[in-house]
């Protein structure tokens, strides 16, 4: 009989199963992989905070008598008509072509009855949307697919994207299996065709340009539209300063974790900051301008909780978006389509392949026959519940620390359960009055 003691196989950390498997993958096709959704790494993130709640020093606020508004006004810098929110959660834009109709009419539904604002996308304005969504913000993109200048006058607000969390740097990508003859219309560009959408606008070199073209869209909607901009969680402190110099009412910070509709996996993972690590740095720009509360803070990037809505406004954000988390809440990754899931080769809860336009779901799709399986009704309804849990959880936590606004949430409500997230969020580590490193920008 054999007397050695038996070992287990050793896997290499740096050569792990999956890293080789992507190696075998890349090998075999010679081609970059592509996905959708927002980074799948773990890095720090609202989860590594806690709030401190009310004790003696601090007086909380009976939750069933004492109110705490949670209402929001976005553009009070410039524009003559700013936009008024009942909540500080607002939907992400997220483009139709990406999106199926169907899909955008429910997002539309589910935010106007939470009296909240959507966002159109790369794309264009489609008439279901524009119909079904209260207060619409219309997205004027580097790629300029689907731009018309009457839907800017269409819009209640206007968003000039800059960059995207998922991809700062980068452009987006609609793979021709869902450039439909509606979808290449709309953007005035071929069928069936792979559309790489451009990384930076082409009539702009640089945050003065920027400044005249901000001008520009002011003159065109006679200066009644907000004008935000968004970018991608680069280098906040000095972005955000520029976007108040440019003349923005508005800036959308979207961190690393934002979700995208289709980009190399490579940029998802690689490149941005985390979100959690971008908002000190915008919030001490808006200061170090006299500007904060003055020009709002959209925060964006992986929130998914009433209590990642109630951080990031401690940490000084006017309102969150949410993309990923309103696309779960419409029904995608539902485990009711995983045997579909498993024949693409997937399961929910990690199904990414929103560039594929196969969506069980009928979400990111074009296909007319998987889109019907959305119930626009169903899902807006939907949407407007989960908009509302997340409103009650935030005002939840704000009454326990003692606000009647959620606004009033401070840094001071919340510590840290890491270093890394105490250096970032430049709050305390638990049990400690240490606020390791200093902002660095
Ligand atoms: C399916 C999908 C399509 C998107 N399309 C756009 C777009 O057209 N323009 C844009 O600025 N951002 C787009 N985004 C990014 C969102 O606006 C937002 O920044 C991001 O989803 C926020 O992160 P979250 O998904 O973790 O909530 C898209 C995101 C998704 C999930």
């Amino acid at each position: 009989m054999d007397q050695t003691p038996s070992t287990l196989p050793r896997q290499s950390w740096t050569f792990s199963n999956e890293i080789n498997s992507e190696i075998r993958r890349a090998a075999a096709t010679g081609i970059y992989d592509i996905r959708g959704g927002g980074a799948k790494r773990r890095v720090p993130h609202f989860d590594d905070l806690l709030f401190l709640g009310a004790s003696i020093s601090r007086y909380p606020l009976e939750g069933y008598r004492e109110k705490c508004d949670t209402s929001v006004v976005l553009g009070t810098r410039f524009a003559k008509k700013p936009i008024e929110l009942k909540i500080p959660i607002t939907i992400a834009g997220m483009s139709f072509g990406a999106l199926s109709a169907h899909a955008k009419e429910a997002l539309g539904r589910g935010a106007t009855m939470a009296g909240t604002s959507t966002t159109t996308g790369d794309g264009g304005m489609t008439n279901e949307e524009r119909g079904h969504s209260e207060k619409l913000v219309y997205q004027y993109l580097p790629s300029r697919y689907g731009m018309n200048p009457d839907d800017l006058r269409r819009a209640d607000a206007i968003e000039v994207v800059v960059g995207q969390g998922a991809k700062p740097g980068g452009g987006g990508m609609l793979l021709g299996q869902k450039i439909t003859e509606r979808v290449a219309k709309m953007r005035n560009l071929p069928m069936g065709i792979d559309q790489r959408s451009a990384c930076r606008h082409p009539d702009w070199t640089g945050p003065d340009d920027l400044e005249i073209k901000i001008l520009e869209l002011r003159e065109i909607t006679g200066w009644e539209k907000p004008i935000y901009i968004k970018i991608g969680g680069a280098r906040p402190y000095y972005d955000t300063a520029l976007a108040v110099k440019a003349g923005a009412d508005v800036v959308v910070l979207d961190g690393m974790q934002g979700g995208t509709a289709a980009t190399q996996d490579v940029f998802i993972e690689h490149v941005g900051q985390p979100t959690l690590a971008c908002i000190r740095p915008a919030v001490k720009a808006l200061q170090d301008l006299g500007m904060h509360r003055k020009v709002q803070l959209i925060v964006s990037g992986g929130i998914r909780t009433g209590a990642d809505v109630a951080k990031a406004l401690a940490l000084g954000a006017d309102a969150v978006a949410i993309g990923t988390a309103a696309l779960v809440a419409l029904g995608d990754n539902d485990p009711r389509w995983e045997d579909e899931y498993q024949k693409l080769g997937t399961t929910a809860g990690a199904y990414d392949d929103w560039h594929e336009g196969r969506d069980p779901a009928g979400i990111t799709t074009q296909d007319p026959e998987l889109m019907l399986r959305l119930n626009p009704v169903e899902a807006g309804r939907r949407l407007r519940n989960y908009l509302a849990v997340m409103t009650l959880e935030c005002q939840t936590i704000a009454r326990a620390c003692g606000k009647s606004h959620v606004h009033n949430l401070e840094p001071e409500d919340l510590c840290a359960l890491t270093v890394e997230a105490a250096a970032m969020a430049g709050v305390p580590l638990a049990g400690t009055s240490w606020v390791p490193g200093q902002a660095g920008y």
